[in-house]
């Protein structure tokens, strides 16, 4: 089979690994992919929000699959004009991604379709803010309504904050860029987070292994929100039978209300989840593998990965074998750069790449951020600039490898959590 792969994050890089590691894939493209992807793939200047330039780039390499990554090109159509020339592609079109696109779509669907969720006001206007903000009381949730890679929420108890976030959302001058003039305001939800992958063909849902993700950037989950800065699977901690719910309650009903709308959705569906105490709630989809969770998603993913998103991609899931995993563990630690989330400083060489899998079998690098200098050099090129993840038999001991494999890694001015799965791994023991 051979396989193009829209995007050039971690994520990309980890379906890249994957993809390359599978015995039925003879040729593995990325574009525009990053200095690691360029290890595993051959890589292609190709604007990935270009859906034309694409399926041009597809057909000319005559792909048997193309998997589209990051959100901005599916919700661009990029797999849209990929499916328009009979080419199976894995990823939802634009309508069906307007699940992540929109969180105002994303409320009515799951209305809809009886999904428990945070109750949200979609508000227009000042008057409607405070309305909304009045009603729910601290601390407060506002969110972009459009695409904001995972920082257009901003959580507070500070009233004023909220407010300003919320107003420069619906349009007061000085606005985000991108705003589109509406904003949710929703209830807080309490409880720990869960992110559950789905892979689907609009009919048949075939869920992944949970993974959490830590979005603040500083430790204790302090500091802002970040696209996210580390991510372990399994979660001792959860209860067993959380899958199964969450297949009956939520990916399983959205997906036959996207199919009863005539916009099914194909391709990933990552439901973001709070286990509050009055039982499970999504705070958001998305409609792509989730970055940092696919690294320790697919670390332990044993089912060769080119197959199953083949089979999502033409419609045969129902006839899939179940998925095998690692009874084993995964964790992945982000390397950010100087002022990340904030415009990251970047053109730093990265040394000690090449230690982290000299040191450890079990641990590897996945690029985010990336370039290759005029000499060859690697240089961060991005907020989020890269991921050392490992494996090992519990969270503890792929935990400490992870860690030793960041220890080798030298970015000036970087910074990463030094908690993430700390909590879990102690109460595995
Ligand atoms: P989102 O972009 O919707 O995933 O939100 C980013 C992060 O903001 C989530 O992972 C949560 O940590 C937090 N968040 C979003 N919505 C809520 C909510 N209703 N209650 C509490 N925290 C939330
Ligand atoms: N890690 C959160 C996301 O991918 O949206």
């Amino acid at each position: 089979m051979k396989v193009l792969v829209i995007g050039g994050g971690a994520r990309e890089h980890a379906l890249c690994r994957s993809l390359s590691l599978d015995p039925d894939v003879t040729a593995l493209h990325c574009a525009p992919g990053n200095a690691g992807i360029a290890e595993v793939a051959e890589l292609h200047r190709v604007d990935a929000l270009d859906g034309r330039a694409v399926a041009d780039l597809a057909q000319r390499l005559a792909a048997d699959l193309v998997v589209v990554g990051p959100e901005a090109p599916l919700v661009a159509g990029v797999a849209d004009a990929v499916r328009d020339r009979g080419i199976p592609v894995f990823g939802p079109s634009a309508e069906a991604a307007q699940l992540e696109g929109s969180k105002a779509f994303a409320k009515d669907v799951m209305a809809a379709a009886n999904v428990p969720t945070a109750r949200a006001y979609l508000c227009t206007d000042e008057r409607e803010v405070d309305e909304a903000l009045d009603a729910f009381g601290p601390p407060y949730v506002v969110k972009d309504d459009g695409l904001a890679a995972g920082k257009g929420v901003v959580v507070t108890e500070d009233l004023p904050t909220a407010r300003a976030h919320a107003l420069a959302c619906v349009g007061t001058p000085g606005g985000p860029a991108g705003a589109t003039g509406r904003v949710v305001i929703e209830e807080f939800l309490d409880g720990p987070e869960v992110s559950l992958f789905a892979v689907t063909d609009g009919e048949t849902v075939l869920p992944l292994q949970p993974a959490q993700d830590f979005k603040r950037a500083l430790d204790a989950d302090e500091g802002p929100n970040t696209g996210g800065m580390g991510a372990y699977s399994p979660l001792p901690w959860a209860d067993p039978k959380l899958v199964d719910e969450v297949l009956a309650t939520v990916l399983q009903p959205t997906v036959d209300e996207l199919r009863r709308r005539g916009t099914p959705f194909s391709g990933l569906l990552y439901a973001g989840l709070a286990i509050t105490s009055r039982g499970v709630r999504v705070i958001e989809f998305n409609a792509r593998f989730g970055d940092p969770e696919t690294q320790v998603v697919l670390a332990r993913l044993k089912t060769p990965l080119a197959g199953l998103l083949h089979a999502a991609a033409t419609g045969t899931l129902a006839a899939f074998p179940p998925l095998r995993w690692s009874d084993g563990a995964a964790v992945t630690v982000v390397i950010a750069s100087h002022n990340y989330p904030g415009t990251p400083r970047t053109g730093d060489p990265i040394e000690g790449l090449a230690d982290v899998a000299d040191q450890d079998e079990h641990a590897y690098v996945l690029h985010a951020g990336t370039k290759l200098g005029e000499s060859g050099e690697v240089l961060s090129a991005g907020g989020r600039v890269l991921s050392v993840t490992a494996t090992g038999p519990d969270l503890s001991a792929a935990r400490d490898r992870a860690y030793r494999g960041v220890a080798r890694i030298r970015l000036d001015g970087a910074h990463h959590r030094t908690d993430i799965a700390a909590k879990a791994a102690s109460a595995e023991s």
